[in-house]
């Protein structure tokens, strides 16, 4: 591994239970294997997926980034995490900070300020989906108690991957007419998958042929060894680029106890839908016959299927850690039955004792989804404007008071009253544009993700929206347009769980509420890969007279990068 070795310290702090813990990484790109196919994997000191990061509530974490990528720069999101205080380490390129130039290093230094379930991504152009990626998990701190009991617990960062190369990718999707990537090759569990071949050969169910791997091989599943009787937390989280997910583990009950690193009031399923940017911890008691194994599964839903769902095996301790199971593994539900995801998505409750949302808003926005044609190219658009990053980071400008580093007229809170959101738009134009929502410090907004039709007939996407340095309650959902005045009337207010990433279902509408507490600019965007590439995000900026310090270092480019040489060399 020469000088790739991660450099993980604890040091004890003043505060008797916080730990620093520091890391060096370095990311290159590095030939791969993730579906048993060679291709190019975007690699952490030398893994793929990247190393998983272990802390407790209270840490502070500090990673010394190296670009190590001959010709691109580079950034990495700690997606969950809300960066009170550090807005700057958000990790968010052309928002929070400047990419890191290749032979640069940036260094992160934030707190984690509770227990939950997150990963971390690359945020810089299509990285995430060259396979930037890995975990972050936050236990409750020293002394305290986790309100849950279980025995074990496994780890599973699910993606997607392709094996057209993400550079491709990006100019097919920036070309006119946009060449669409299609869908994904493999599902990958902890970044193995079988592309081509099948876990589950030996029944009908799949027309797949037996893998040929060897244990040892990349792309080998990780099978997940269990003893009878005991209870594990299964923790998930999903990076995928475009794929909604159905996750299920075959024979067992999945009891669902947190989202997206909140404490949700416990319900069982047989199966759980996990959209892109979403993480979530199941319970899972063994308590079937331990001369078995049993399937684990995750499938491709929300679009038409072409890609074998992911496979993996929980093994009893009791049984041969390589023999099948004897049924086939559990079928994933049909991916258009929206009514199932929304069921889904309605189970889902804040624990007891949560805090409890504002009863009303101070500003409201309505978001309107839709997919354009600006100048022949295919866009995604937020109230008619598509989101162009500009070259100077929102922080540096709104931080130095730059005029001129974005477009500072406020954007639309609305969209027109006669808009039919059931057909394709009328008018296929919208603006590129580099708006941002800014508001003051301490407001309740309300946010209404309000779907529509595509540029073809008869097609609404899901879109998981996903936003940084917050949680917001997710209020409700609804189908067609929002009516305001009505609609309100049914928002749950009682225990709406705290989340930073939500869907929002074809033709219909979500709401969120969130406080305009935490001092930074905030990136809300899609967390599908290519449609954040081709607009759909908004930035929301709050209470920008407390933003404290900012360290130059991430604000080297663009405009701020002038701004600071003359403020230091005077
Ligand atoms: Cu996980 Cu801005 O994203
Ligand atoms: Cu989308």
């Amino acid at each position: 591994m020469g000088m790739w070795w991660i450099v993980a310290v604890a040091i004890l702090a003043h505060t008797a239970s916080a730990a620093v813990r520091e890391y060096a990484w370095e990311v290159e790109y590095k030939f791969g294997w993730p579906d048993c196919k060679e291709g190019m994997v975007m690699a952490v000191n030398g893994q793929f997926p990247g190393p998983t990061i272990h802390a407790l509530a209270g840490d502070t974490i500090v990673v010394h980034l190296t670009n190590k990528l001959a010709t691109e720069g580079l950034v990495i999101h700690w997606h969950g995490i809300r960066q009170l205080g550090s807005p700057w380490a958000d990790g968010a390129a052309g928002v929070t900070q400047c990419a890191i130039s290749p032979g640069e290093t940036f260094t992160y230094n934030f707190t984690v300020d509770k227990p939950g379930t997150h990963f971390y991504h690359g945020h810089y152009g299509m990285q995430r989906s060259a396979g930037l990626y890995g975990s972050l998990i936050i236990d409750v701190a020293k002394g305290k108690k986790e309100p849950l009991r279980y025995d074990g617990e496994f780890n599973l960062l699910l993606s997607d991957w392709w094996h057209e190369d993400v550079l491709s990718q990006e100019i097919g999707l920036s070309s006119r007419p946009m060449r669409w990537i299609g869908e994904a090759q493999s599902i990958l569990i902890n970044g193995r998958g079988q592309f081509n071949c099948s876990l589950a050969a030996q029944f009908s169910s799949t027309s797949l042929p037996t893998c040929t791997f060897k244990e040892g091989d990349q792309c080998a599943p990780q099978r997940l060894h269990v003893e009878p009787n005991k209870t594990y937390r299964i923790r998930l989280a999903s990076s995928t680029a475009l794929a909604s997910l159905n996750f299920a583990v075959q024979g067992h009950k999945l009891v669902v106890v947190e989202a997206d690193g909140n404490y949700i009031t416990p319900f069982t399923t047989d199966d759980i839908d996990i959209y892109s940017g979403e993480t979530y911890s199941v319970l899972l008691t063994t308590d079937q016959d331990p001369s078995q194994n049993y399937y684990i599964t995750a499938g491709v839903r929300g679009r038409k299927p072409n890609t074998p769902p992911a496979l993996t095996v929980l093994n009893y301790v009791t049984a041969p850690s390589s023999q099948l199971p004897t049924s086939p593994p559990p079928e994933t539900p049909r991916w258009n039955d929206f009514d199932r995801s929304k069921n889904f998505s309605k189970k889902i409750f804040a624990a007891m004792g949560s805090p409890s949302p504002p009863e009303t808003f101070d500003e409201r926005l309505i978001l309107l989804n839709t997919q354009n044609l600006i100048e022949g190219f295919t866009k995604w658009a937020i109230n008619n404007v598509s989101l162009a990053v500009p070259g100077t980071p929102y922080l540096g400008s709104v931080k130095y008071n730059l005029r001129t580093g974005f477009n500072r007229s406020s954007p639309p809170k609305d969209y027109p009253v006669d808009y039919d959101i059931m057909t394709p738009p009328r008018n296929r134009n919208a603006k590129q544009g580099n708006v941002s929502c800014v508001f003051p410090f301490n407001v309740t907004v309300d946010v209404i993700l309000q779907n529509a039709n595509g540029l073809n007939a008869n097609a609404s996407e899901i879109h998981p929206w996903h936003l940084h340095g917050h949680d917001f309650w997710v209020l409700g959902y609804g189908e067609g347009k929002f009516k305001p005045g009505v609609d309100e009337k049914t928002y749950n207010l009682k225990n709406p769980p705290l989340r930073n990433t939500v869907a929002l279902y074809p033709y219909g509408w979500t709401a969120l509420r969130f406080v305009t507490d935490n001092p930074g600019v905030w990136f809300f965007h899609c967390h599908i890969e290519p449609h954040l590439h081709m607009g759909m995000g908004v930035v929301f900026a709050e209470g920008l007279n407390r933003i404290g310090k900012v360290p130059d270092e991430a604000l080297g480019c663009g405009l701020t990068k002038q701004f600071l040489m003359n403020r230091n060399n005077p």
